[in-house]
């Protein structure tokens, strides 16, 4: 199975979850650029507003074709319960052009299964495997979940 992973990380938790995946899985990767300024407490806050809104943002160039996969694996923060808006625009610049999908994303606690959820219903295709990881097992132990997500992709 051609396998891409395609995320968005304002500060690192979900790259170093990509990175892993895309190691275990020897596939592809590609990260998607959000153009907007999000750093700081304003950033924090603009950022909720818009995850909140639904609204969607520039994104870098991608290069990969979604089309030349059999598999993408997608990955977000959690954001006000919702995907990132760079992940949102990702989504909604290459509706229709995937095959299969998996999720995985990071947050502190919570807002997940309502992410989720909106992804899958945004996307109109169920995720084969679907992975959260909080920030407290990002710091402890993951491993075990991660091997699981990995088996369920494969
Ligand atoms: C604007 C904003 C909103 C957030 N909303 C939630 C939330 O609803 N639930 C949650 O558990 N974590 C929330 N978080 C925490 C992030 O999901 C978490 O820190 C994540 O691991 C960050 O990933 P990153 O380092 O890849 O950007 C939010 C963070 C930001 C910046």
């Amino acid at each position: 199975m051609k396998t891409l992973v395609v995320y968005y990380s304002r500060s690192g938790n979900t790259k170093k979850i990509a990175e892993e995946i895309s190691s275990k899985l020897k596939c592809e990767i590609e990260e998607i650029v959000d153009s907007k300024n999000r750093k700081g407490m304003l950033g924090w806050i603009i950022s909720a507003i818009d995850a909140h809104s639904k609204k969607l943002t520039t994104i870098g160039e991608i290069i990969k074709d979604p089309t030349k996969y059999d598999l993408i694996v997608i990955g977000t923060p959690i954001w006000a319960a919702l995907m990132a808006p760079a992940v949102r625009s990702y989504i909604n610049k290459n509706k229709g052009k995937f095959k299969n999908v998996a999720f995985f994303c990071t947050c502190s606690s919570s807002g997940d299964s309502r992410a989720f959820g909106e992804m899958e219903d945004y996307i109109g295709i169920t995720p084969i495997s679907k992975i959260t990881i909080t920030t407290k097992e990002l710091n402890k132990n993951y491993e075990a979940k991660l091997k699981n997500f990995i088996k369920g992709v494969k």
